[in-house]
């Protein structure tokens, strides 16, 4: 069984006295344990789409199951990150990391332990006392992953979790979501405008339309995991990315 699948998935929004058609129809599904990269130019929807899986918006039209069941409402067994980390100033790191513990029943005492683990994993250890505002735009990020997969999700969901970073420190965070996800084992979509981004970190790559955003296109991902970044200089990732770009150059999303 798919651990996402979508069917003909639209969503219109009213806007003054008219209507907005800002996604789809979109159909796909994504396996347990794969990692879906979804690439898309500005505007195509590709937020609507994460938050209707997340079941923070409802679709207009189509299906949305996870693990077999009809997404109703916000999904409890979902991590999300955003562009914006969300971290609350007035708590210490790790306690940013337990938040999502504090809606849980039987959150466990162990939980102090994993969220260290976690922060460890993520290379923030020595954070964990301090302050949000104290880190830097990267270290925070890598708080944010920390606390979406606190409690153990099935899927992580990034929305362009990494396109306020610097290039550097962009490639450096690619680096570490990397090494968090094979250790977490966890499903995991990522939404980004970022080609190279998009096929480092993913096992199978969409790419999406304008608005209406609708798939183009879907290519998998040969290189096995984990990755250097040196493998973006491989004649192989070179080419899957130009077929990529050939698309936005096609429907005059790029233009040279
Ligand atoms: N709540 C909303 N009401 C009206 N229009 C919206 C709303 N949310 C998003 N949109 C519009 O839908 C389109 C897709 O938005 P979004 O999903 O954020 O795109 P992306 O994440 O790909 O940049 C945009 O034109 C945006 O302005
Ligand atoms: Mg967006």
């Amino acid at each position: 069984m798919s651990a996402i699948r979508l069917d003909n998935v639209e969503k219109t929004f009213s806007v003054g006295d008219g209507e907005l058609h800002a996604l789809g129809p979109v159909s796909f599904s994504i396996e347990p344990g794969e990692r879906l990269a979804i690439v898309g130019p500005s505007g195509c929807g590709k937020s609507t789409l994460l938050r209707i899986i997340a079941g923070l918006e409802e679709a207009s039209a189509g299906t949305v199951t996870v693990d077999g069941r009809a997404v109703t409402g916000p999904l409890a067994g979902a991590g999300i990150v955003f562009q914006r980390d969300l971290l609350l100033d007035w708590r210490s790191i790790i306690d940013n990391v337990m938040l999502p513990t504090e809606f849980r029943r039987n959150a466990g005492s162990g939980s102090r332990t994993r969220a260290r683990a976690l922060l460890d994993e993520l290379g923030v250890g020595e954070f964990a006392e301090r302050s949000p505002w104290e880190l830097s735009g990267g270290m925070r990020q890598r708080v944010a992953i920390a606390r979406a997969l606190m409690c153990r999700p099935a899927m992580l969901l990034l929305d362009e979790p990494f396109s306020a970073l610097d290039a550097l420190t962009r490639d450096q965070m690619n680096v570490v979501l990397q090494r968090v996800q094979t250790a977490e084992k966890v499903t995991t979509l990522l939404i980004t405008h970022s080609i190279q981004e998009a096929v480092f970190l993913s096992d199978r790559v969409l790419v999406m339309s304008s608005r209406p955003g609708r798939i183009l296109d879907e290519i998998e991902v040969p290189f096995p995991q984990p990755r250097r970044l040196a493998v973006r200089e491989d004649p192989a990732f070179a080419e899957i990315a130009r077929r990529i770009r050939l698309h936005f150059e096609r429907t005059g999303v790029l233009v040279e």
